[in-house]
C-alpha cells in the first residue's frame, strides 16, 4: 500500500483517487474548495467516446480526428490509449450515477463537436462537467467512509518536497490556520488544472492560477508545449467574466455570421462549406479574428422546444447575463482563452522527470497537440487519471527531515505578515494579465512576445521588493513569483517556436515548419530558460 498525496480535487484529482484507493492506497486530496467548485463543473459540452458499434464511426476515427485536430502533434501512442479506453470511461462514468443525456433507444445521446467526422461528444444538457464532479464525489465518499480517502479542505499547495531529482511530498499551506507543513507520501500526484488567471478573465476558474506548474518548474519539473494556448470562438464578456456558449450550440446547428450592408454573412460556411462552424477551433477563432467585426451565434430557428430541451443551460446563462432570449436573438460571440493545450511535461505513464511525481488533467501536457478537440478534455482528465494511479505502486525508502525547510518558509511567512502593502500583489496580477493578453492573443509575433518577456522580467526582478498585502488573502502574496515564472516561460516557449501551428499563429511566421513537428520542452536551470525539442511520444523526463 502507499501513501498517495493529490493536489487537486477536480475531475482528475477525484479520479484519480477512486482509482488509487480501488487498489487499496491510501490517498490524502487537498483542494482550496470542494469539488463542487472545481473548475471541472464549468465543462459544458461533453465527452467523447465511440460508444456503439454500426453507427459508422470508430475508435481508428476518433484517434484520426484528434490527430488532425492538434495538428498532428500529439504522440500517436498516448492518443490511440486516450481514445480506446473511452468507451469503457463513458460505461464507467455511467454505472457511477453519471446523468447523461439519452437518446429515444434510452442509450447515452452523442452530439457532433468540432473537427470530428461523426458524433461521439456524450453529454448530460450542457452540464456535463457537473454532471460527473457529482457523480464522482459520491463514489470518493465511499472510500472516505472506508477511511483510504483523507479530504483536506481549504489547504493550498505551497512547493514540492523535492531532493536530488526525487519528489518525497508536498508542502502545504493551511488558509485557516496560516501554517504551513511537511506532507510525506511516496507518489505526489498535481492535478490543478490550467493557468487561466494568467490572462485574467478566461471562460475558466481563476483558481486555476499555474502556480503548482510555476513552482515545479523552479524546483525542476519540466514544462512542455506552453505556447499552445486555445481560444475558445464563442464566449460572452460579462463585468467578471468571460461566459461560455458550449460549441454544443454550434454541433445542434447554431451558426456563426457577421453583418454587411443589413444581411448576414455566414463567414464559417461560406468559406468551409456545411461543417464550416464546426471546424476545430484554432481555425473557428482565427476566422472570426480575421473578420475584425462583431460575430453573432444564432440558435434561434431550432425553435424554442429543442432550445429547452438540448441548450437549456445556454437559455438561462443568455438571459442572466446579458438579457438575450436565445429562442429569438442572436448572441453576440466572442473568442475567449479557453484551454491551455501545454503543462507539465509527463511521459506516457504520467510521471514528470522527477520520481514519484505525476501530473494529469489539464495542467500535464500529453494528447491534444497543438490543439484540442472540444469533449477531450473530459475524456483526458479521466484517462490520464486512470494512466498515473496504475503506475503508483510501492513505498520509498524514508525522507529527509523537512522541519528546517518548514520553519523557514513559516518565518518567511510571518514576516511577510507584518509588511504595510505599498505595492498590491493584484496589482502586479492585473498587470501580468495585461502583458499575458497582449503578447499571446490569437495571433503574435517575436516583438509583441520579446515585449511581453521584457515587462515579467522587470515584474520578476522586483518581485522581492514588492510589500505584500497583508488584507489579501496570502496565498496570493506568495503564489506570485511561482506565477511569474510561469509567464515567463509561456512567453520563452512561444518566442522559441518559428513556425503557425494550431492555436500558435505567428504574424512573422505564418506557415508550418514540418521540421518543428515536435514538442517545446522548457527547463529552468538558475534562472535561465532553456527549450529544446522533443517527439511527443518519446519524452522521458
Ligand atoms: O464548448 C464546450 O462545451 C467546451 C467543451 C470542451 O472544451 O471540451
Amino acid at each position: 500500500m502507499s501513501k498517495v498525496l493529490i493536489i487537486g480535487s477536480g475531475i482528475s484529482g477525484l479520479t484519480c483517487a477512486i482509482e488509487c484507493a480501488s487498489r487499496g492506497h491510501h490517498v490524502i486530496v487537498v483542494s482550496p474548495f470542494p469539488s463542487e467548485r472545481s473548475q471541472s463543473v464549468l465543462a459544458a459540452g461533453g465527452i467523447n467516446a465511440v460508444i456503439r458499434d454500426g453507427s459508422g464511426d470508430s475508435i481508428r476515427q476518433h484517434i484520426e480526428d484528434t490527430l488532425k485536430g492538434g495538428c498532428y502533434l500529439a504522440g500517436e501512442k498516448a492518443v490511440t490509449g486516450l481514445c480506446s479506453s473511452a468507451p469503457d470511461i463513458v460505461r464507467w462514468l455511467e454505472s457511477l450515477g453519471t446523468v447523461f443525456t439519452r437518446d429515444n433507444t434510452g442509450d447515452i445521446s452523442t452530439r457532433s463537436f468540432g473537427g470530428q467526422s461523426y458524433p461521439r461528444t456524450c453529454y448530460a444538457g450542457t452540464a456535463t462537467g457537473k454532471q460527473i464532479v457529482t457523480a464522482l464525489v459520491m463514489e470518493a465518499r465511499r472510500y472516505e467512509g472506508m477511511g483510504l480517502i483523507e479530504r483536506r479542505l481549504w489547504t493550498d499547495f505551497y512547493a514540492g518536497l523535492i531532493r536530488d531529482g526525487i519528489c518525497y511530498g508536498a508542502m502545504l499551506y493551511s488558509e485557516a490556520t496560516g501554517m504551513v507543513e511537511a506532507v510525506t507520501a511516496d507518489a505526489v500526484v498535481i492535478a490543478t488544472g490550467g493557468q487561466n488567471s494568467l490572462f485574467g478573465k478566461t471562460t475558466g476558474s481563476t483558481q486555476c492560477d499555474g502556480y503548482a506548474a510555476g513552482k515545479l518548474f523552479s524546483q525542476g519539473v519540466e514544462l512542455k508545449n506552453l505556447e499552445f494556448i486555445q481560444y475558445h470562438p464563442t464566449s460572452i464578456v460579462t463585468d467578471q467574466k468571460k461566459m461560455l456558449i458550449s460549441e454544443a450550440a454550434r454541433g445542434e446547428g447554431g451558426r456563426l455570421y457577421y453583418e454587411e450592408d443589413g444581411r448576414r454573412v455566414y463567414f464559417m460556411e461560406d468559406r468551409f462549406g456545411d461543417r464550416g462552424n464546426l471546424m476545430p477551433r484554432d481555425i473557428v477563432s482565427r476566422c472570426i479574428y480575421e473578420t475584425g467585426r462583431q460575430v453573432w451565434l444564432d440558435v434561434s430557428f431550432l425553435g424554442r422546444a429543442r432550445i429547452m430541451e438540448r441548450l437549456p443551460e445556454i437559455y438561462e446563462l443568455c438571459i442572466k447575463y446579458r438579457g438575450i432570449d436565445i429562442t429569438k436573438e442572436s448572441i453576440p460571440v466572442v473568442p475567449s482563452v479557453h484551454f491551455f493545450m501545454g503543462g507539465i511535461a509527463v511521459d506516457l505513464r504520467h510521471r514528470t522527470n522527477i520520481r514519484n511525481l505525476y501530473a494529469i488533467g489539464e495542467c500535464a501536457s500529453m494528447y491534444h497537440g497543438a490543439n484540442r478537440l472540444g469533449g477531450n478534455s473530459l475524456l483526458a482528465a479521466i484517462y490520464s487519471a486512470r494512466t498515473a494511479a496504475a503506475d503508483i505502486g510501492g513505498t520509498s525508502d524514508g525522507s529527509p527531515d523537512w522541519s528546517g525547510m518548514v520553519r523557514e518558509e513559516q518565518i518567511r511567512l510571518n514576516e511577510r505578515r507584518k509588511t504595510v502593502s505599498k505595492f498590491p500583489v493584484m496589482y502586479v496580477r492585473g498587470m501580468l494579465s495585461d502583458t499575458v493578453n497582449s503578447s499571446l492573443g490569437i495571433v503574435r509575433n517575436g516583438s509583441t512576445i520579446q515585449s511581453g518577456i521584457e515587462d515579467i522580467d522587470y515584474f520578476l526582478s522586483i518581485s522581492d521588493k514588492i510589500c505584500y498585502d497583508r488584507s489579501e488573502l496570502e496565498y496570493f502574496n506568495y503564489s506570485l513569483a511561482g506565477i511569474l515564472n510561469l509567464a515567463r516561460a509561456v512567453l520563452t516557449s512561444a518566442g522559441s517556436r518559428c513556425e503557425s501551428r494550431g492555436s500558435h499563429i505567428r504574424s512573422d511566421y505564418p506557415d508550418t515548419d514540418d521540421s518543428l513537428k515536435k514538442a517545446t520542452v522548457i527547463n529552468y536551470d538558475g534562472g535561465k530558460f532553456t527549450t529544446r525539442l522533443v517527439g511527443e511520444d518519446d519524452y522521458e523526463g
